[in-house]
């Protein structure tokens, strides 16, 4: 079993990597932006809250995202934990390491993913997923097919995220430079941080992760 985090700024790579681990290795991926989403289909007070935070490129508080994760791990996980998106502030990562700690499961590596910040605002503007099954896409790199449906399961829902916009991408590098970059360093000291060029092509990080790995 092999539990990590990916660490890295919007539009790193994080989703698209988590995916194919998850189909490859049988990881079970816990994404807190996936979870914080589904929240705000619920109609609740809460929901609606969460979405207003989302959209302006904000962090949703650590107690909500915690209170997410928590209750995600007692499902247990076979082929381990992917974090994507999570933890971001260091009392996140805190949180983590006791709840890691408390169900005996031990963080076998956290995997910074480097892109540099022109490259973002490509991928986040150019980004759309599919409805059907969340197989993600970008409008130059990786386009939809032709007939307009999704490449893994032939839905023709294509979807693009409130928040992928230039405005509310300031918002999030800077909330990611401000609270969660300092995990860089939180990591590297314990012993934990790996990195890999988050700048390759997609095959070329997924070669890097499988290294880094054991594969
Ligand atoms: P979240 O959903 O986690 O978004 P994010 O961190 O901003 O990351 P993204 O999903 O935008 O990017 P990604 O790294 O997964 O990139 P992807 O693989 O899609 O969080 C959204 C919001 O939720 C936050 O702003 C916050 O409000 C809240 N939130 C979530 N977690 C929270 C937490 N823990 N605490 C507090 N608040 C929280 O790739 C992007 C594009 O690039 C795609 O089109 C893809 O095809 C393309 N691409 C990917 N890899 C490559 C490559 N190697 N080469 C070329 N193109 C590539």
């Amino acid at each position: 079993m092999t539990n990590i985090i990916l660490l890295g700024p919007p539009g790193a790579g994080k989703g698209t990597q988590a995916r194919y681990l998850v189909e490859s290795r049988g990881m079970v991926q816990l994404s807190t932006g996936d979870m914080l989403r589904e929240a705000q289909t619920s109609g609740t007070e809460m929901g609606k809250k969460v979405a207003a935070i989302m959209a302006e490129g904000k962090l949703v508080t650590d107690q909500i995202v915690i209170g997410l994760i928590r209750e995600k791990l007692q499902g247990g996980a076979e082929g381990g934990f992917i974090f994507d998106g999570f933890p971001r502030t260091l009392a996140q990562a805190d949180a983590l390491a006791k709840l890691l700690d408390e169900m005996d499961l031990k963080l076998d590596a956290v995997i910074e993913m480097q892109v540099d910040d022109e490259a973002l605002v490509a991928r986040i503007t150019g980004r759309s997923t599919c409805g059907g099954c969340g197989e993600v896409y970008h409008d130059q790199t990786k386009p939809w097919p032709a007939d307009g449906k999704c490449a893994n399961c032939g839905s023709t829902d294509v979807q693009r995220r409130a928040d992928d916009n230039e405005d509310s991408l300031k918002t999030r590098l800077m909330e990611y430079y401000k609270k969660t970059s300092p995990l860089i360093g939180y990591y590297y000291a314990k012993g934990n941080l790996q990195r890999v060029d988050g700048l390759a092509s997609i095959e070329e990080v997924r070669k890097s992760m499988a290294w880094i790995m054991g594969e």
